[in-house]
């Protein structure tokens, strides 16, 4: 079984991709053949600061590893060191009809957000879908807002195995239901982009700050709380067990809670729970050639499987003559 997934390196990680995305990936790499890389060529199409993305991306690598993503077990890479990626891409281009890519809720939200959109963004599924295929996954663990890019994939392999015979295998998207989105501060989805983060490896003074700007409703001490439309409650919810849950659960629905308190109980816990990640990266930072030959390992791998379905594509299109 295939599994794979990707990471933009768009900025530093928080606990949104950590408990919707990279925690499963790393818990995948125990039971299947695991596939993760970084993505700095979508990263592309935000980022225009050269150094800043160098940086980034060489940080999500090293993040990664330190939470737990072991190069041994996983093939783990930088996508733009593989051009199989890029090459792939334009075949499928061919075979994505333009409704398709104008549907994208994805493209939609961005291009709304700029002025003037860029063709990187509205083509942006397109080389997601090179880098699910070009490996043949089964199975694609990621957030829920990256569900309608699954669809297109499957769209667009199932268009081009129609027109030239079965290449590529229809991957699923694997999506967990508890932790589809993560809210962030604000309640809206937790995102680099939205200024809503809490940050996995921050300070802990900084750690404190976020944590006291989640918003919360204006109850008073003395009324009885509603955990289910609680942004504050969604994110304590994530570092507890099933009792714990239930516990905190108990103490909303009984007059005397204060959300003060529970936030600072909340620092603790998320300080508590990175702690052995942050030693671990701490080691990892100290040792950033180990980190690069990991990466120009995982290349290597990522390329010979990458080969494989391009020597099939080119001789099914008939760009090898
Ligand atoms: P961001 O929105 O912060 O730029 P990315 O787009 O790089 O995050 O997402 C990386 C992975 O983390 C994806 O699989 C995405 O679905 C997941 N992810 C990002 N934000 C959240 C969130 N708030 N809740 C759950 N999963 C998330
Ligand atoms: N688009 C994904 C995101 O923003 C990142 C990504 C790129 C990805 N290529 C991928 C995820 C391939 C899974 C598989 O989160």
């Amino acid at each position: 079984m295939r599994v794979l997934s990707g990471i933009q390196p768009s900025g530093r990680l928080h606990i949104g991709n950590y408990f919707g995305m990279m925690r499963s990936m790393i818990g995948w790499q125990e039971r299947s053949d695991l596939f993760c890389f970084v993505v700095n060529l979508h990263a592309l199409t935000s980022l225009t600061d050269g150094k800043t993305l160098a940086a980034n991306t060489l940080e999500a690598a090293r993040d990664f590893m330190a939470l737990g993503l072991d190069p041994e077990r996983a093939t783990f890479w930088v996508q733009g060191d593989v051009a199989e990626h890029c090459e792939l891409t334009w075949i499928l281009h061919n075979h994505t009809s333009m409704g398709l890519l104008e549907r994208s809720h994805s493209y939609k939200d961005k291009a709304a957000r700029r002025e003037t959109p860029h063709h990187g963004l509205f083509s942006y599924p397109v080389l997601m879908a090179a880098d699910i295929l070009l490996y043949q996954a089964d199975l694609v663990p990621v957030g829920k807002d990256q569900k309608q890019h699954l669809e297109i994939t499957r769209d667009i392999a199932g268009t081009f195995n129609n027109v030239y015979g079965k290449v590529f295998t229809l991957p699923a998207a694997v999506i967990d239901p508890m932790l589809a989105t993560v809210p962030g501060t604000d309640g809206q989805k937790m995102s680099k982009s939205y200024g809503n983060a809490i940050d996995i490896f921050t300070d802990k003074p900084a750690l404190k700050k976020r944590v006291m700007s989640i918003v919360t409703d204006a109850r008073a001490v003395e009324d009885v709380k509603d955990p289910d439309s609680c942004n504050l409650f969604a994110i304590y919810s994530l570092f507890l067990d099933g009792d714990g849950g239930l516990e905190l659960r108990d103490r909303y629905l009984k007059p005397g809670l204060k959300y003060g308190e529970v936030k600072k109980e909340l620092v603790e816990k998320i300080w508590d729970f990175f702690a052995p990640y942050r030693e671990k990266r701490e080691e990892l930072m100290s040792r950033e050639s180990y980190v690069r030959d990991v990466l120009a390992e995982g290349a290597g791998k990522a390329r010979a499987v990458a080969s494989v379905t391009m020597e099939m594509v080119r001789e099914r299109t008939g760009l090898k003559y």
